[in-house]
């Protein structure tokens, strides 16, 4: 099968550290267009990757016949006028998180990308970091077949009652939030933290949960930055997200503790699980997605032991240190992307597609609507599964 020619559409701090190394990286993948607006942001990218092409006009590279698909990775609000384009090129799309910043917008971009028959791909990732589908698939096994330890301790002295055993998953964000650019926060080019960063937790709790809908919202704190949002669905199954942005990096940023029928699921950071409640329980280890360190080991504590080797051992600003020497735990970008690959060779389905996209989109937006009247919203069922051709 031949290799897929591929543009990259936005060169900036997220294409250097995911998008260029993962595409130079896949077997299947030719790299031959970078383009950025700030030209410069894309001739630099290009000679340090070695892509072959430039352009500051992201029509140029979408016009290419050679090319097979587009990776955006722009700011937000760029993203219809890019997807339409390709979309009407024929070129597949693989593009960041969010996938649109309004519902409108959302909408306009699954019509484009069903009446021109090309795929879209969303990079909300975590759904696919190999720790997460570890940790879904323990939870789905103990659901299927719930076993308890031994000295379970709870004396059964009644039925269940409806609201107990109900599934329930903890996210926890901690984050520093200086490293937000002021454009993430804009609200004409990022919209925010909810819409900028949550969309990743809706989308995965909605991943967690299907086939059951999101069927309830509630949100408060700010839009902008630290928030907390609830969500409910129609199985009884729930979220929380608790999102800090008063936080430090010094300390792994995300947290996650799924809770059903007795059991505790936990992921830590994506280098380890636990699982509490249940006979079969020993943890799981994660190796890191780049890693150049010392420590051997792998798992929670030697994540603190390396991200403290390597701290003690820098000084000044670490998203320099970051660009020559990589340090990151795997949330999924490979996998995404190789998923993605796949699903336009064999057309199957894209692993995360445009009504992933609309739905992380949509609650966001509930979500924001929920601190603004300081309410619970419904999630009507003919909002979330919208039917357009
Ligand atoms: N999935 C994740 O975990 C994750 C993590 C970080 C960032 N992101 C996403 O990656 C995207 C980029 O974020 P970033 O931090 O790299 O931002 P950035 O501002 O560093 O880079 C964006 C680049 O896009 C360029 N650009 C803007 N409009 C363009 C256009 N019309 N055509 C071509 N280039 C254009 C800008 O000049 C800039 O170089 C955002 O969608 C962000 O939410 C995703």
């Amino acid at each position: 099968m031949k290799t897929l020619t591929a543009a990259q559409i936005g060169c900036g701090k997220f294409a250097w550290s995911q998008d260029f190394p993962n595409m130079k990286k896949h077997p299947d993948v030719r790299l031959k267009w970078a383009c950025d607006v700030r030209r410069e942001n894309a001739e630099k990218a290009a000679a340090e990757f070695g892509v072959p092409k430039v352009t500051d006009d992201f029509m140029e590279a979408v016009s290419d016949p050679e090319v097979d698909f587009i990776k955006i990775a722009t700011t937000h609000e760029v993203h219809l006028p890019i997807i339409q384009a390709a979309a009407r090129a024929g070129k597949h799309i693989f593009c960041e998180k969010p996938m649109a910043m309004f519902d409108e917008e959302a909408y306009r971009i699954i019509r484009e990308v069903r009446r021109d028959g090309v795929k879209l791909c969303v990079d909300l990732n975590r759904r696919m970091a190999p720790s997460m589908t570890a940790l879904r698939k323990k939870w789905l096994s103990h659901k299927a077949d719930p076993k308890h330890n031994p000295w379970q301790y709870v004396e059964k002295m009644r039925d269940p009652l409806p609201e107990e055993n109900l599934p329930h998953l903890l996210i926890r964000i901690q984050d520093e939030s200086a490293s937000y650019g002021l454009g993430h926060l804009n609200p004409l080019t990022g919209g925010g933290e909810i819409i900028g960063e949550s969309v990743h937790w809706l989308d995965l709790a909605c991943w967690f949960f299907a086939p059951a809908l999101p069927c309830e919202i509630t949100a408060w704190g700010s839009s902008r930055l630290s928030h907390g949002i609830y969500l409910k669905f129609t199985d009884g199954a729930s979220m929380t997200l608790d999102f800090t942005c008063s936080g430090t990096f010094d300390y792994p940023k995300e947290l996650y503790e799924l809770t059903d029928n007795a059991a505790l699921f936990r992921n830590l950071f994506f280098v380890e699980n636990n699982y509490y409640g249940m006979p079969d329980n020993a943890p799981e280890v994660f190796p890191m997605q780049a890693y150049s360190g010392g420590v051997r080991e792998e798992g929670f504590d030697a994540y603190l032991r390396k991200y403290r080797e390597r701290v003690s051992a820098s000084s000044g600003n670490s998203k320099t240190l970051e660009k020559v020497d990589p340090f990151t735990v795997d949330k999924g970008h490979y996998a995404m992307l190789d998923a993605f690959i796949q699903a336009i060779r064999n057309n199957t389905p894209s692993p995360c597609d445009e009504i992933a996209g609309f739905r992380s989109t949509y609650l966001a937006q509930r979500a924001i609507e929920s601190i603004g009247f300081r309410q619970t919203l419904p999630i009507p069922v003919e909002k979330i599964t919208p039917c357009i051709e």
